[in-house]
């Protein structure tokens, strides 16, 4: 148990004391989403199985199937009742930067009243003003302000969360992320998958030499994050290595330099392209083999083709124009049609979408990407997950997988996406172990 000012954080959690195995069963609809991720058009199919069971041993899910099956096959087993709501795989959320400092809450009224967002930036605030708060933070707060931002996600039915650092844009402080990330990582019932966002905006230092910011991160810090993580997370993959390539930020060239090199030292690559203009860096992620692209907003057609012919996922962040008050968001449709595989996540961060919520990117998908619930939620599980390269492991309900699965207080999975800015999450049920995030307003059946 972490304690941290006194508090308990396995308390903060709300864990029940329900021990394995068990068996889940009266699901109204048990959305399986079995099959791996859904390529184009095949997106949305849910493997729905109508009053749904499943039977959950040592953290992994060992049968899935309806309720009079695995009750016939199970009558021993202790029993969780779903009471006729929905039960589907936990939301992987395949993009946020969780962890920083600070507010800017000044900027967004700055942003409101006109200013743009990659002006605020050239001006030294932004991801700059982040970086200040950030860098001069300890350890201890920063893992204290972002607690809540993590309790936040896993009550919104987050069971497993992309987490950048990117605020440090220096070597002591984007190791200090890494060791909170790591920390959290242990102390949090959720799955961190991390990833090195050194590259998320020319450090101060650099103003004028972005290419020798560029040159410090492909040719000293990733060779040293290489030696840092074996020494310190042996046990983990390596974490992805992902850069802003964008207008003010990095050039499609300094992203190529930086990617390359990363992938060359074996870190699996991620990148953010397209957010305001087309720098070509979504068709660089395909030739470079990224596990994903991500934003996506101003993607040419070429782009587009590219990612449809590769197997780089188009990761969608529609709380961000939101977030912006901008109207333009990711050409779901198009990526459909060029047989890509779409994904959706929070990019919870404190400039452009302070949002924890799955459930709220999914009402934001459906009605400003066009997507069906059934779509939305396959992009927000089974391709989220292959996104960050999990798919073996979380993102469905299938045998062998890691019991990650939500219990919602609805019965008909069409409520997601059609309810927003409320949470219909009852359950958590995280490797096996299950977290009631009922508060008094539902009866838990
Ligand atoms: O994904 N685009 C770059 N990074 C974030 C914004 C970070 C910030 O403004 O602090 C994004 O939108
Ligand atoms: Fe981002």
């Amino acid at each position: 148990m972490f304690i941290h000012a006194g508090i308990s954080v396995v308390k903060l959690f709300i864990s029940t004391s329900r021990l394995e195995p068990m068996l889940i069963h009266s699901a109204s609809q048990l959305l399986t989403l079995a099959g791996g991720p859904q390529r184009g058009k095949a997106l949305g199919s849910l493997g729905v199985i109508p009053n749904g069971a499943v039977v959950i041993r040592d953290e992994k899910i060992v049968a899935v199937g309806t309720t009079e099956e695995l009750r016939n096959a199970y009558p021993d087993e202790p029993t969780l009742d779903a009471g006729h709501c929905v039960l589907m795989p936990g939301f992987v959320d395949p993009h946020t930067h969780i962890i920083w400092a600070g507010d800017r809450a000044n900027e967004f009224e700055k942003k409101m009243a006109g200013t743009p967002y990659l002006d605020i930036l050239a001006a030294g605030g932004g991801i700059l003003s982040t970086v200040r708060a950030t860098r001069t933070a300890s350890i201890e707060t920063l893992m204290a302000e972002t607690r809540p931002r993590l309790l936040r996600m896993f009550r919104n039915g987050t069971t497993t969360a992309e987490t950048k650092t990117g605020y440090g844009l220096q070597t002591a402080t984007e190791l200090r992320l890494l060791k909170a990330l790591l920390a959290l990582n242990d102390e949090s019932p959720m799955d961190l998958v991390i990833t090195f966002l050194g590259a998320h905006a020319i450090a101060p230092e650099y103003k004028d030499n972005p290419q020798g910011y560029t040159d410090e991160v492909a040719n000293t810090m990733l060779p040293m994050l290489k030696g840092w993580w074996e020494t310190h997370a042996p046990r983990l993959p390596l974490p992805f290595v992902d850069v802003f390539c964008e207008t003010k930020a990095f050039t499609l060239e300094q992203s190529r330099q930086i990617l390359t090199q990363a992938g060359s030292l074996g870190f699996p690559l991620k990148i953010h392209a397209d957010e305001f203009d087309n720098l070509g860096g979504a068709s660089l992620a395909a030739e470079l083999k990224a596990a994903s692209a991500d934003h996506l907003v101003v993607t040419s057609d070429a782009d587009i083709e590219a990612l449809g012919k590769s197997d780089t996922v188009a990761v969608a962040l529609p709380c961000t124009p939101f977030g912006l008050a901008e109207s333009h968001y990711t050409p779901a449709k198009k990526l459909l049609e060029a047989d890509a595989m779409l994904a959706i996540a929070t990019d919870c961060n404190p400039g452009t979408s302070w949002n924890e919520s799955m459930q709220f990117a999914i009402a934001l998908a459906c009605r400003y990407m066009k997507l069906t619930p059934a779509q939305a939620i396959a992009a927000a599980t089974i391709n989220s997950a292959h996104a960050i390269r999990r798919a073996a492991t979380v993102g469905s309900i299938e045998v062998g997988k890691q019991a990650d699965m939500l219990i919602l207080s609805v019965n008909d999975y069409r409520q997601v996406g059609y309810r927003y800015g409320t949470n219909l999450v009852k359950q958590v049920i995280k490797r096996g172990q299950v977290y009631s995030v009922d508060v008094g307003y539902y009866r838990t059946a």
